[in-house]
């Protein structure tokens, strides 16, 4: 692994909620008091509209600008985001593709990732990452991950490593990095890659360095849904290695490398269009201020919450994983809210609390009007595609995951998100865990 010798931001945590430029519809109230904002209304897990509509003379005229040069795909423009995406993440190379998806698929392509070889990754993640180590024809190995971080347990890494291993693909979940200081230590010790999901953390980072600028490569999605989303689908792979670089390059255009009909490799179609790439430009100038706001809110709810953790916190890094496969204990956490580890920036991607009552909680929070999410409800090892007996896998024991998924719930996070959204959120989640408290 390879990192550039620079000093790294540390994008630090100060803010407060609510920010200077914040919609206030509602004046917030005293939160102790459990009062409801005035105007109860839906709160939604997102509103890409208003996130729109906060910048809408930016994003219009980038695409005219787009729209008017005649050049759709790569070109100048998705060069230039690259190369401001590739200084904001404190990396040599970025490269832009079609998906996350395909980011993950190109890293794993230019490693010489394949048939025969294992890579160790999250069973507790969105599907594509496991979907790509199958795409390319290797096996997946799933290890159990940390129930801070929700990033791969790199204990249970180590139990898995054999002589096929050839990559670990960890992921950054809900905009908080796994432990990738261990992670890269090992890789480094087993002379294996170490991969970056990255997805779920522009702008994330850990020691101060940032999440994509610590693996050989590292895979980012831009679904609009992301905390930097396009308006449709994008991706970026980020590495250190110019030679990997260009591989990726390569193979993003059907392995095409110099000569436009010369095929060299066998590559995929997988571009970055340049509509995209222009509103990702776009949005990466107000990302900090944007990451800010979710801290800050996440801040509010965590300050709000709190009183609830000490009631019913189980200690659940008591138990090895070896003990709670055994002997699991009985659910007594009231609320388990995200601990966010003191060297990390957490960009809260998503705000993802846990609960043993998870579905009286979220029938709670349905009646008032809060959406919530499970991301997500089951482990990649049980997806039917995997059950299917189609293709290989193999798993440690995995009871911190295991737990995790059953307790999980996401409750609105967006910079857009009004005072008075806020409010409704944080009385919501009170009113249940206030009513639930043991005497
Ligand atoms: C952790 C993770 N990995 C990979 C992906 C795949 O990205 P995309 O949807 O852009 O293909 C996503 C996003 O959906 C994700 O959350």
């Amino acid at each position: 692994m390879s990192a550039p010798g620079s000093i790294y931001l540390h994008r630090t945590n100060t803010a407060t909620f609510p920010l200077a430029d914040h919609v206030e519809d509602e004046p917030a109230g005293s939160m102790a008091q459990l009062r409801f904002p005035a105007t109860r209304t839906h709160v939604p897990m997102l509103d890409l509209q208003r996130e729109y509509r906060s910048i809408q003379a930016e994003i219009d005229e980038a695409c005219h600008g787009v729209l008017d040069s005649g050049q759709y795909v790569l070109g100048a423009e998705v060069e230039a985001f690259e190369q401001e995406a590739a200084n904001y993440l404190h990396v040599e190379q970025a490269v832009g593709c079609a998906s996350g998806t395909d980011a993950l698929l190109l890293a794993l392509l230019a490693l010489g990732i394949g048939p025969g070889d294992e890579v160790i990754t999250s069973p507790f993640t969105f599907f594509a990452t496991a979907a790509a180590i199958t795409r390319v024809g290797a096996t997946p190995v799933f290890a159990d991950i940390e129930p801070d971080t929700y990033g791969l347990a790199p204990q249970s890494v180590t139990e898995l490593m054999g002589p096929r291993t050839r990559a670990v693909l960890a992921v950054h979940l809900f905009g908080q990095m796994a432990d990738v200081s261990q992670l890269s230590r090992l890789c480094r010790q087993a002379g294996i890659w170490l991969v970056e999901d990255a997805a779920q953390a522009f702008g994330a980072s850990w020691q101060g360095r940032p999440a994509g600028a610590w693996g050989d490569v590292a895979a980012f999605s831009f679904y609009p849904t992301k905390n930097l989303g396009a308006a449709g689908d994008g991706g970026l792979v980020t590495t250190n290695q110019p030679e990997l670089a260009q591989r990726i390059r390569v193979l993003r255009q059907q392995g095409v490398r110099d000569s436009r009909y010369c095929h060299e490799v066998l590559g995929i179609n997988s571009r970055l269009d340049a509509l995209q790439a222009a509103i990702l430009r776009v949005k990466l100038r107000h990302l900090d201020d944007w990451n800010q706001q979710r801290q800050a809110i996440a801040a509010r709810y965590i300050e709000s919450w709190a009183a609830f953790v000490a009631h019913g916190q189980e200690d659940i890094h008591s138990h090895t994983s070896a003990r709670l496969a055994d002997n699991p204990p009985e659910p007594r956490a009231l609320l388990h809210l995200p601990q966010p580890a003191p060297q990390a920036v957490h960009i809260y991607h998503q705000f993802t609390l846990r609960t043993a009552q998870r579905t009286a909680f979220r029938e709670h929070l349905a009646k008032d009007g809060v959406a919530s999410e499970i991301y997500y409800p089951l482990l990649l090892p049980d997806q039917p595609v995997f059950q299917s007996g189609r293709y290989p896998w193999r798993s440690g024991p995995l009871p911190v995951a295991q737990r995790i998924c059953r307790e999980v719930v996401s409750v609105p996070i967006f910079p857009q998100l009004t005072v008075a959204e806020v409010e409704q959120v944080i009385c919501s989640v009170q009113s249940f865990f206030a009513a639930n408290v043991p005497s």
